[in-house]
């Protein structure tokens, strides 16, 4: 079992991955660690094969096709969620566009004090809305506020097409409006999707990957998004994760609504520029 991990991985990740399948397949009892090896030696993402996915302090599932939650998208959010402060006397009200494990909103929820926030995701998968909706509850999320007198967090999914011509009137139907829009859109275009590796695409679905010829459609539909009348408050962020040569263009393409007085770009862990927050006022934080 270990010599046939080990050409495929090399001997010390395998030594590492075996331990982690052997915890995972103790503690699901019935699940064949054989199994487990087999999947992975044919090129299956470890996280499916184990089930699970750290991201921040939360421990998600994870399912195929539904993308796997990655370092750099834990990375902004974290930071968004470090340099905003709702209050329980003013809850924000957040919609997270294309939420596939939900692990964006449902981070937020976490990290912010109770009370503070009512976030809300969508997705064209129905895969992505059911896992979704199983972190939510893993995590201890509800979707409603069962007792107004005890503050709590909200979390809710529902299907829609952010391509589609109407997908504002669907948005607003939700929530009139929106303090916080999150986004870590497809966003890869075709002459990169072909150079991807086979893990990413033999296994995850590529219509959470590929964002068209240019890689650019989702921004462009967010750009008409948020430019929709009255879908974002007057003091609202838009934070979108972006490729990695791509902040400069989203900033522009976000700048051109005319929506946002200020722009940042944020670095991943490794230098890159992955995210672009805009705000509607520049003295806001
Ligand atoms: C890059 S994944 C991001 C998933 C998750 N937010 C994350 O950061 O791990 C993009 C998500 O957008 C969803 N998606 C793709 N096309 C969509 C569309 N037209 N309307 C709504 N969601 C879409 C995919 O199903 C996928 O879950």
């Amino acid at each position: 079992m270990f010599r046939r991990l080990a050409t495929a991985l090399g001997a010390s990740q395998a030594a590492r991955e075996l331990r982690w399948m052997r915890a995972a397949a103790a503690v699901a009892g019935a699940t064949d660690l054989d199994a487990m090896v087999a999947r992975r030696v044919r090129g299956e993402p470890l996280q499916y094969i184990l089930g699970t996915q750290p991201f921040g302090p939360l421990n998600l599932l994870a399912r195929p096709p539904v993308l796997i939650p990655r370092p750099e998208t834990e990375h902004w959010v974290t930071k968004l969620a470090d340099s905003l402060a709702p209050s329980v006397h003013n809850p924000v009200s957040l919609l997270d566009l294309g939420t596939g494990s939900g692990c964006i909103p449902l981070l937020l929820c976490h990290l912010w004090p109770p009370g503070t926030v009512r976030a809300h995701a969508v997705d064209i998968s129905p895969h992505a809305l059911r896992l979704a909706q199983d972190n939510a509850a893993l995590c201890g999320i509800s979707s409603r506020l069962c007792d107004p007198k005890t503050p709590h967090n909200t979390f809710s999914v529902s299907t829609a097409n952010l391509l589609a011509h109407d997908f504002a009137e669907t948005a607003s139907r939700i929530h009139s409006s929106y303090d916080i829009i999150t986004s870590n859109p497809p966003y890869i275009p075709w002459k990169e999707y072909l150079e991807l590796s086979r893990s990413v695409i033999n296994f995850e679905d590529p219509k959470a990957l590929f964002g068209g010829p240019s890689g650019l459609e989702f921004y462009h539909a967010i750009a008409r998004f948020v430019s929709s009348k009255n879908i974002l408050k007057p003091d609202a962020l838009v934070a979108l994760e972006v490729g990695h040569d791509q902040a400069s263009t989203v900033e522009s393409i976000m700048l051109a609504t005319g929506k946002f007085q200020r722009t940042e770009i944020w670095l991943d862990p490794w230098g890159k520029r992955r995210t672009v927050i805009a705000r509607t006022r520049a003295d806001i934080l």
